[in-house]
C-alpha cells in the first residue's frame, strides 16, 4: 500500500513537473526546477545544431590546413568558429543541467552528408568558404533566436541564451561580413588575373592570421 501511495506520488510529480512554468518542488529525488518544457525542447534540438556547426567548421579549418592548400589564416578562424559552437552547446548542456532536465538530446549521428564541402570545388574556394562560413553563422543565429523565443518566460535561461551565446553569435556574423567585404577589396579589378589574385589572397589570410577577424 505504501509503495502504491509511492509510485501514484511520483507519477503525480512528473506531471507537475511538466506543466509549464513549473517551478513548484516536485516532492521527488531528483528534481526538475524552474523550467518550460518547450524550451526544453528546443535547446536539445539547438545543441545538435550547435554541434553540426561545429563539425562544419572543423572540415572547412581542415580543408586549409592542409598542406596542400596552407592558408593558415582562415584556418585558424575556422577552428576557432569550431570551438566557439561546440562551447555553445556545452553551455547549453550546463543550461539543462542547471535544471535537471534529463539529456536524451536525438540520437546525433555523424554523417558526411550533413557537411556542406561544396566550397571544395570552387574556382575560389577561399571566397566560398568565407560566404559559406557566413551563411552557417547567420543561420544558427536565427535558430538561436527560435530557442529565445520558446525560453521567454524562463528568465535566467533567456538570459544564458542572449548573452553570451546570442552576443558571440552576432559578433562572429559581424566579423565575417567584414571578411567578406575586406576579401572582395583586395579582389577589386583582378579577379582574372590570377597572379594578382593568389597574391591577394595570400596577403588577406597573413591578416586573418593576425587575429584582424
Ligand atoms: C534513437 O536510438 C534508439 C536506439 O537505437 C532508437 O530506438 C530510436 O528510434 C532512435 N531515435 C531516433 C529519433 O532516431
Ligand atoms: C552549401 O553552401 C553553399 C554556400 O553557402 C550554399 O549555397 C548551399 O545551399 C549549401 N548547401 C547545403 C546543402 O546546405
Amino acid at each position: 500500500m505504501v509503495r502504491l501511495v509511492l509510485a501514484v506520488l511520483l507519477v503525480l510529480g512528473y506531471v507537475a513537473a511538466e506543466e509549464d512554468f513549473n517551478c513548484q518542488p516536485s516532492g521527488s529525488f531528483p528534481k526538475t526546477v524552474c523550467y518550460t518544457s518547450k524550451c526544453a525542447v528546443a535547446v536539445k534540438g539547438q545543441i545538435q545544431h550547435e554541434l553540426n556547426a561545429a563539425f562544419g567548421y572543423m572540415y572547412m579549418g581542415a580543408y586549409f590546413a592542409q598542406y596542400a592548400v596552407d592558408r593558415p589564416g582562415i584556418a585558424k578562424f575556422l577552428l576557432e568558429s569550431a570551438t566557439e559552437e561546440r562551447s555553445h552547446a556545452i553551455q547549453m548542456l550546463d543550461y539543462l543541467n542547471t535544471r535537471g532536465i534529463k539529456l536524451n538530446i536525438p540520437n546525433y549521428t555523424f554523417n558526411n552528408n550533413q557537411l556542406n564541402t561544396s566550397f571544395v570545388g570552387k574556382t575560389r574556394p577561399y571566397k566560398a568558404a568565407l560566404e559559406q562560413a557566413l551563411n552557417m553563422e547567420i543561420e544558427v543565429t536565427n535558430l538561436i533566436y527560435n530557442v529565445v523565443k520558446e525560453c521567454g518566460e524562463d528568465y535566467h535561461g533567456a538570459d544564458v541564451f542572449t548573452n553570451p551565446i546570442l552576443d558571440e553569435q552576432h559578433n562572429g556574423v559581424r566579423k565575417l561580413q567584414g571578411a567578406v567585404k575586406t576579401y572582395a577589396d583586395l579582389h577589386l579589378n583582378q579577379e582574372n588575373d590570377e597572379a594578382a589574385a593568389a597574391l591577394a589572397e595570400y596577403i588577406f589570410d597573413l591578416k586573418m592570421l593576425n587575429g584582424q577577424f
